[in-house]
């Protein structure tokens, strides 16, 4: 089996920006985590950050008929953007949302998530661990909203 995780922008700057919110920890060591975990599960998986839009889509897009799940934290483009669950839904793969911070207990425009129509289950709110809950859920098959 193999694991892309997918970030969206600003979490390459994890452990610098808004720490109160997003933890201490750096995103390198949030990759380290993600690749011991995937060892653990004795999966493969993939890592990768982008700032835009587009070529989160692309990555998506290069996804089909190679990976097998997908776990995206698409951050502020989760809001926003139509063009990130058009790919989801395009290449149909298992996906599951993570979102570090509680969404649902901040701002208002927070709350609205376009990508969550195209995953099989949503985790916010359980800070980086919630990446590997992710991967555990591909990993199982199941589908569980994590909230
Ligand atoms: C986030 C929540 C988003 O609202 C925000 O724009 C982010 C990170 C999270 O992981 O909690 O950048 O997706």
């Amino acid at each position: 089996m193999k694991i892309l995780v997918i970030n969206g922008p600003n979490l390459n700057m994890l452990g610098i920006r808004e720490p109160k919110i997003y933890g201490a920890e750096r995103y390198d060591t949030l990759c380290t985590k993600i690749s011991a975990h995937a060892k653990e599960l004795g999966v493969e998986v993939e890592i990768y950050q982008s700032n835009h839009e587009g070529d989160l889509v692309d990555q998506i897009q290069s996804a089909y008929g190679r990976i097998d799940g997908i776990v995206i934290n698409p951050a502020a483009y989760t809001h926003t953007s139509v063009a990130i669950l058009d790919a989801l839904k395009a290449v149909a793969i298992p996906t599951v949302e993570v979102h570090i911070s509680d969404v649902s207990a901040r701002e208002d425009f927070r709350q609205i998530s376009y990508v969550r129509a195209a995953c099989i289950a949503t985790i916010s709110g359980h800070g980086t661990d919630g990446y590997l809950e992710a991967m555990d859920i591909l990993v199982k098959g199941g589908d569980k909203n994590a909230n």
